[in-house]
């Protein structure tokens, strides 16, 4: 009998590491543990923006799965643009790409109300969202799409109104353990202590330039805010996060710019090669002496990017709990669909996209 009950208690006691290990914050055991601003997270830049079969492959899409599904394959950060429009009489705010009249795939509320969804889903994950406010929106009202989308709940909301050293952010489990799993940037913004969730981007944040057309462009050098630009030291001295941007453009005609799919593979390859995101996040640790805070790219499965950001966070064999989509760049060329018009609906949204910048620039 005493030394079943031994047995017994010896096995109940094994099974307790057993069942902590198996806590992951963002996908991983390993970072319950670090600091918010101590992790690199995935961004996937333009998360809303989405070329699939539905839209023929708009060559104004940044990525090829919708907000819900790159959150599931374990991107952390969304940038999306929000604008000013009016459907409706009254003005709405919206997502749109460049100009509402290109690309609007809905209002910031419904957005939101789908990461809310994700969230509810998924409570030991901290998400982080960029905002670019692109019709200078105010705290007010961006709060009013918070509430609307019932996602004020899950805010998190900074211990200082200025940066903090980047491991001084409460840990993930810290955030998770609170309730405050969603964090908000928005570039820029007149930040208001009646909303104090809502951060403005480049007080609490740089970046190196984000204007890049070739693989040999990428650069670490601080590029915004101006305060900091062109200076490293400026940089990790004002205590802000990294945010390294890390896609290309490819210049059309009217000054348009699209995503540059064909570099794509290599642009988010793992690999140390001209233009890659493993090289380049390389780079940039030894120009800080600290990982990038976040890597921000198009087409977030191509590569995988995420192969990198595990690198960084030397998580690479303790993952768990993401949804894979696959490393294949979606377009015309990969779908079979009778219906789907090939190349011609890149091609027309171009032909669309020109005709609208000729209108705005008024030429
Ligand atoms: C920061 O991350 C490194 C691993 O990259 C870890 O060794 C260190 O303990 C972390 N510090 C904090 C405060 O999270
Ligand atoms: C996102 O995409 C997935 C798979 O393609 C789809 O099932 C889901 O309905 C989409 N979610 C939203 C909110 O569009
Ligand atoms: C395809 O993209 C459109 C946006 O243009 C989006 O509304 C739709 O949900 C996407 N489909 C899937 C399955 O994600
Ligand atoms: C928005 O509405 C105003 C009047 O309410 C109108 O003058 C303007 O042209 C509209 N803008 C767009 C982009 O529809
Ligand atoms: C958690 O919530 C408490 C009470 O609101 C607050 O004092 C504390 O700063 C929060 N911690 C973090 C990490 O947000
Ligand atoms: C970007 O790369 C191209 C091709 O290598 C080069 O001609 C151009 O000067 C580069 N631009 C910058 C800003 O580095
Ligand atoms: C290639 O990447 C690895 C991993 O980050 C790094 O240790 C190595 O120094 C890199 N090599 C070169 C030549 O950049
Ligand atoms: C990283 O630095 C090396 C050496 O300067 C350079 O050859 C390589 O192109 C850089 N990689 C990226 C992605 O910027
Ligand atoms: C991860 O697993 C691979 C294959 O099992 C092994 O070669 C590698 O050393 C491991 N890396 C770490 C950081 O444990």
């Amino acid at each position: 009998m005493p030394s079943s009950f031994l047995l017994s208690a010896i096995a109940l006691l094994a099974t307790i590491p057993a069942t902590l290990a198996q806590t992951a914050c963002n996908n991983s055991p390993d970072l319950c543990a670090r600091s918010y601003g101590n992790i690199t997270h995935l961004g996937a830049h333009d998360s809303p923006f989405i070329s699939n079969a539905s839209n023929s492959y708009t060559s104004s899409g940044n990525q090829n799965y919708n907000s819900t599904v790159q959150l599931s394959a374990g991107v952390r950060l969304l940038s999306a643009q929000v604008h000013k429009t009016n459907s409706s009489s009254n003005a709405e705010y919206h997502l749109c790409h460049s100009s509402c009249d290109l690309l609007d795939v809905g209002r910031l509320r419904t957005w939101l109300a789908e990461i809310k969804t994700w969230l509810d889903g998924n409570p030991n994950e901290v998400v982080t969202l960029l905002l670019v406010n692109s019709d200078s929106a105010s705290a007010a009202s961006l709060d009013a799409e918070y509430t609307a989308a019932g996602i004020k709940g899950y805010t998190y909301t900074p211990a200082s109104t200025s940066a903090i050293t980047p491991t001084s952010w409460p840990t993930l489990q810290q955030m998770i353990s609170n309730g405050t799993r969603l964090v908000t940037f928005v570039a820029s913004l007149t930040q208001d202590s009646t909303y104090p969730y809502l951060m403005d981007e480049f007080t609490y944040i740089f970046e190196n330039a984000y204007e890049n057309t070739s693989p040999s462009n990428f650069s670490c050098t601080p590029d915004r805010p101006s305060s900091v630009k062109g200076n490293t030291a400026t940089a990790v001295s004002s205590n802000r996060l990294f945010l390294q941007n890390h896609f290309l453009y490819e210049q059309q005609a009217f000054g348009i710019q699209t995503p540059d799919t064909a570099d794509l593979t290599g642009t988010n390859s793992v690999s140390n090669g001209t233009g890659a995101l493993g090289s380049a996040i390389s780079n940039c640790t030894s120009v800080y002496s600290r990982k990038p805070w976040t890597v921000l790219v198009d087409f977030f499965h191509v590569g995988p990017a995420i192969s990198s950001v595990d690198r960084a966070n030397s998580v690479s064999n303790s993952t768990t709990g993401r949804t894979s989509v696959g490393t294949t760049y979606l377009d015309s060329s990969t779908t079979t669909s009778a219906a789907a018009p090939g190349k011609g609906g890149a091609t027309t949204t171009l032909v669309i996209g020109m005709i609208v910048m000729v209108m705005v620039m008024g030429l």
